[in-house]
């Protein structure tokens, strides 16, 4: 199985894409440790993660860390597009110093637009969105990844350590496949591993929240990152850490650096062998790794201008179109767009596809299927914030006391509200968004 970033893929088994891409899950453990969870983190919409715990701990501990999501400029924004923004401006709101990239050459090499549209695009549409669903552009940077020569700079730099083969086997592309396109991904990785240049704030954590159509970039930018690391830090198979120096030059120097190192770190116990180039630490506890990871990571920066740490992510599920298939913009009933007049509501919920029985009667003997009813996904996701709330809504449509029509007619009050207050702060929003688009 492969994840096609471009394609018009619906994905139905979140848990076996867990486990077919090794993706952890996020589980109530690492709920628990955030500070008033928004919504989607509560309900499991957010269903996985990688390394999130390096993020945990900035949190806990009050550390920087680097939040860095892109946003592909084109068409109109629909709900769909909403989660990985609310994830934002919560994690904004926890502390995390949020970088946002136009994806301008991403949208012109995959999609075809012209750099005159995205950036119409992105300043009427998508950023005036952001802002008025509650993100604070002072306190973060947005910037356009055809403007900032860094993030391009990055691509062709990270790009020698991943060759065609790689490529092929991560996005099957093919001989017809343009150079643009294909350079694409490497402008991600450079959207998400710039943030840890020194210009942009230097080596932290770093968490990129997604839909899980983007684990390949983020699986590309992992391994990118850990090819350019100098010292590479892993659970050997006796459940210790292991430092190994992966080059072949200046061996012995390494191995000094990393030893002092460590003992600054308080390892008292540490294994050196020379001839394995590594250093085995035998005082040190299973969550340590990220810890020593992190602190070899900035070490090297003093030798290896390319040390970056791996970055995080998390995955949200995607909504199912209104009608039952994937949402998508280019098929306006499927999707609620945040610049939907009150009719166009009115009509696609009046048409979406429900969990009801086919008869009243019916409905009424044997309950709805909350978990197959479009109109209960915009609940979930969207429109009803306390949890209770929502649980009572799923009871009383199993139980059958509950009818679609009165249903709809409260999602429909629902939205019109959302989007009439959301229309509200968007025009203030356009005017104020010109001062923070940054050229750097
Ligand atoms: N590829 C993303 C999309 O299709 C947009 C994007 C560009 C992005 N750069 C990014 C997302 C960096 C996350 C991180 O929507
Ligand atoms: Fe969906 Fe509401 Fe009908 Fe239940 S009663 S199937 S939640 S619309």
């Amino acid at each position: 199985m492969r994840i096609d970033p471009w394609s018009a893929t619906t994905y139905q088994d979140y848990a076996k894409l867990r486990e077919e891409f090794g993706i952890e899950e996020f589980s109530d453990d690492i709920l628990k440790t955030l500070p008033n969870p928004i919504k989607i983190l509560r309900r499991g919409i957010v269903f996985g993660h990688r390394d999130f715990h390096r993020i945990r701990d900035a949190i806990l501990k009050k550390e920087p860390w680097a939040i860095l999501t892109g946003l592909m400029p084109s068409g109109r924004m629909h709900l769909g597009h909403k989660m990985v923004i609310d994830e934002v401006i919560y994690y904004q709101s926890i502390g995390a110093d949020v970088s946002i990239a136009v994806a301008d050459i991403e949208a012109y090499a995959t999609r075809n637009y012209s750099f005159k549209e995205t950036k119409r695009f992105a300043f009427e549409e998508y950023l005036p969105n952001y802002i008025a669903l509650g993100l604070k552009p002072e306190k973060c940077r947005i910037y356009f990844q055809s403007k900032n020569t860094d993030v391009k700079d990055l691509a062709y730099i990270l790009g020698r350590k991943v060759n065609w083969s790689e490529m092929l086997a991560i996005y099957g592309f093919n001989s017809s496949t343009n150079m643009s396109h294909v350079l694409s991904p490497l402008i991600q990785v450079g959207d998400i591993l710039h943030v840890q240049l020194e210009k942009y704030g230097g080596i932290r954590p770093t968490l990129v929240p997604v839909g899980v159509d983007q684990d390949p970039h983020i699986r590309l930018t992992r391994d990118i990152a850990d090819a350019f690391r100098i010292y590479s830090i892993t659970k050997t198979s006796d459940n210790k850490i292991g430092v190994f120096v992966k080059v072949d030059k200046d061996i012995k120097k390494l191995l000094d650096v990393a030893q002092t190192l460590l003992e600054n770190l308080g390892y008292k116990k540490l294994k050196r062998i020379d001839s394995y180039k590594a250093i085995y630490i035998d005082d040190a506890q299973e969550g340590d790794i990220e810890k020593i990871d992190f602190k070899f990571a900035k070490k090297e920066r003093e030798f290896n201008e390319n040390s970056f740490i791996a970055p995080s992510s998390t995955y949200h599920r995607f909504m199912t179109g209104l009608t039952g298939e994937k949402m998508s913009s280019s098929k306006p009933e499927t999707a609620i767009f945040l610049t939907d007049k009150a009719e166009d509501v009115r009509r696609k919920i009046i048409n979406a596809k429900t969990g009801g029985a086919a008869t009243l009667e019916e409905q009424k003997k044997h309950g709805g299927k909350p978990n197959q009813c479009m109109v209960y996904e915009l609940f979930l996701y969207h429109l009803v914030e306390d949890d209770r709330e929502l649980e009572k809504i799923y009871f009383s449509c199993t139980q059958g006391e509950r009818m679609c029509g009165d249903c709809k007619k409260y999602a429909i009050e629902l939205l019109e509200k959302f989007l009439k207050e959301l229309a509200e702060k968007r025009e203030q929003a356009k005017e104020e968004i010109k001062h923070y688009i940054s050229n750097g």
